[in-house]
């Protein structure tokens, strides 16, 4: 199967990269974007993470026909500054992010990501946490689902769905991603049954979600990566929803506003009134008509840049 790397060309170019630069890919999977990255650099260097060791595996045999100049690390993206220091390295050129699942991930029936096989209720992008998604499904409490199902994957029948979780397990624990399919459509009114899209979709977005920490791993990237950028460096961040795409606008804005200040301050130090980053575009970048007919996945995906001045 072809492997497609979103919005490509498009964050390749926003990254802005100089040849003897560093840079940083967070989310490796197959090497996509790593291998633009490493194509444009003589001197430089790239560090890439990712937390699946499957997907560091088989970059490592890609890209070695690409370039020797790369570093892997197996670790979380919320670790970037920890594992930098490790290296030695303080600041980069720049951060690439693109976020989410991988489509070998979803696409490995075994990895329990996807409600189109039947397979063990897995979903865990690094197999060597103990989280699973068998574990939330079958030990967070009734307001526990609830507050993910609602939160994570914003499901009108958040309530409704838990119940029956709550109640199937009851009589026999949910095992397989096929079980937990009949349990979340037995919740569902006729009507919803009916509607274009998998009834499961927003639930297994919302289980993923929480096994993997999602959204804590992009807050604490955020926080941490701006200040890991040098002058002109540049950060990357390619979401493919609303809740991550939230929260990547509101950290640029916020990072890149004037502090606000009380206009009855008399003299306002000049040094309090610049800020140390500017976004680079203002709307996200979105797939154009040709990405949109070849890759699927591509339709939810906004990139958005920042860089540090
Ligand atoms: C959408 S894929 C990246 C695809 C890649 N850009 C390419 O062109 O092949 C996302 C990858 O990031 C990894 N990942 C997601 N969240 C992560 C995190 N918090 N820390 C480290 N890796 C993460 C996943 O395991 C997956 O392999």
């Amino acid at each position: 199967m072809k492997h497609y790397s979103v919005l490509l060309k498009e964050s390749i170019d926003m990254l802005d990269i100089k040849p003897n630069g560093i840079y940083i890919d967070g989310t490796l999977g197959r090497g996509g974007h790593s291998a633009e990255i490493l194509k444009r650099l003589d001197d430089g260097m790239l560090i890439a993470f990712d937390r699946d060791s499957s997907a560091i595996a088989e970059s490592k045999k890609r890209l070695s026909a690409v370039s020797d100049r790369i570093t892997y690390v197996h670790a979380n993206f919320s670790m970037m500054k920890q594992e930098l220091k490790k290296l030695g390295i303080e600041k980069v050129d720049g951060i690439l992010l693109d976020l989410g699942v991988s489509s070998p991930q979803f696409d490995e029936a075994e990895r329990g990501f996807s409600y189109r096989f039947d397979a063990p209720l897995d979903m865990r992008m690094n197999q060597e946490q103990e989280l699973t998604a068998e574990n939330i499904v079958n030990t967070w409490s009734y307001e526990e689902l609830v507050s993910i199902f609602y939160r994570y994957g914003e499901e009108k029948f958040a309530k409704s769905i838990a119940r029956a979780i709550e109640k199937q397990r009851e009589r026999q624990p949910i095992h397989t991603t096929f079980q937990l399919v009949d349990v979340i459509k037995s919740a569902l009114p006729q009507k919803v049954l009916n509607k274009k899209g998998h009834p499961a979709k927003k639930v297994f977005q919302a289980i993923r979600i929480a096994v993997n920490d999602e959204l804590d791993e992009l807050k604490k990237v955020l926080q941490d990566g701006m200040y890991l950028l040098k002058q002109h460096g540049r950060f990357c961040v390619i979401s493919f929803h609303s809740l991550e795409d939230r929260m990547v606008k509101e950290a640029f804005v916020a990072a890149s506003s004037i502090p606000y200040f009380d206009k009855r301050m008399p003299i306002i130090p000049a040094e309090l009134t610049i800020t140390d980053f500017q976004i680079v575009h203002k709307k996200p970048i979105t797939a154009d008509e040709t990405e949109l007919n070849e890759n699927n996945r591509s339709h939810s995906a906004k990139l958005r840049t920042i860089e540090r001045i």
